[in-house]
């Protein structure tokens, strides 16, 4: 089972209009060769999407969303439906990012409700889970992300589905796990998408590692077993960093 690596870009709350230029600039270095080996793809904020799409063109950078709302429409101010993240050029979304369990509550109930959506809409789902220092501290890391797995994932999605492992406490820290952690929690991370999806489904889904993923680290983590691409914050933001991480592939 040959999985295509995906190294996507979180943009989180950052970026305006001129932040375009790094899109371009991605797209005008993603050459074939590259393509071959991996998928790019940019979740700009949502007030940048369509505009991303027509700079990154159809065979370019991928783009995504940073989350949706399980609703397909209604009366949700200030929220935004999978289909319109789709309308808008996203062919992915991410889902129960660490930073959206904190600061919006979100549960594990409520991220599978909102990837189910995004399936509905046409979009691949980035589902993200991982532990924080106090629960890797307490010796609770594969019990945490086992759980967030199973209540986050819709057991019926499609093997198209991402999953992103990111431990809480690397995330923007400058810090990673060892890749000996990072191998057991990507096995049984795929362990256990089995144990949620079944019929051998699993060994088609990509399983992203994400936290402070760089320039200077990407060749080694996205060289461990089981990692099949990155999730990349704030090294996304601009070009030269992203296309770096991107090149360890090449
Ligand atoms: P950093 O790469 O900035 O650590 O962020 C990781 C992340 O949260 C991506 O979703």
């Amino acid at each position: 089972m040959t999985r295509r690596p995906l190294v996507a870009g979180n943009w989180k709350m950052n970026g305006l209009r001129a932040a375009l230029a790094e899109i371009g600039a991605m797209g005008a270095s993603y050459d074939a060769a590259l393509e071959a080996r991996a998928e790019l793809v940019i979740c700009p904020p949502a007030t940048l999407l369509a505009l991303a799409a027509e700079i990154a063109g159809p065979a370019s950078i991928g783009l995504g969303g940073q989350d949706c709302h399980p609703a397909s429409r209604g009366a949700h101010t200030g929220d935004l439906s999978a289909a319109m993240l789709k309308d808008a050029g996203a062919s992915y979304v991410i889902v129960g990012h660490s930073e959206r369990r904190v600061d919006h509550g979100e549960t594990d109930a409520l991220i599978q409700t909102k990837a189910r959506a995004a399936i509905q809409a046409g979009l691949i789902p980035i589902v993200c889970v991982g532990e924080t220092r106090a629960e890797r501290d307490a010796g609770r890391a594969t019990e945490i992300v086992g759980a967030q797995i199973m209540a986050s994932l819709p057991s019926d999605a499609p093997q198209s589905v991402v999953l992103a492992y990111e431990p809480v406490w690397a995330i923007g820290a400058g810090l990673t796990p060892t890749t000996a952690d990072i191998a057991q929690m990507h096995a049984f991370a795929r362990e256990t998408v089995e144990a949620r999806l079944g019929g051998g489904k699993s060994a088609a889904v990509r399983i992203l590692y994400g936290g402070s993923v760089k320039p200077g680290n990407a060749a080694e983590l996205l060289g461990v077993a089981n990692v099949d691409g990155a999730l990349v914050g704030g090294a996304s933001l601009r070009a030269a960093d992203f296309l770096a991480i991107a090149e360890a592939y090449r």
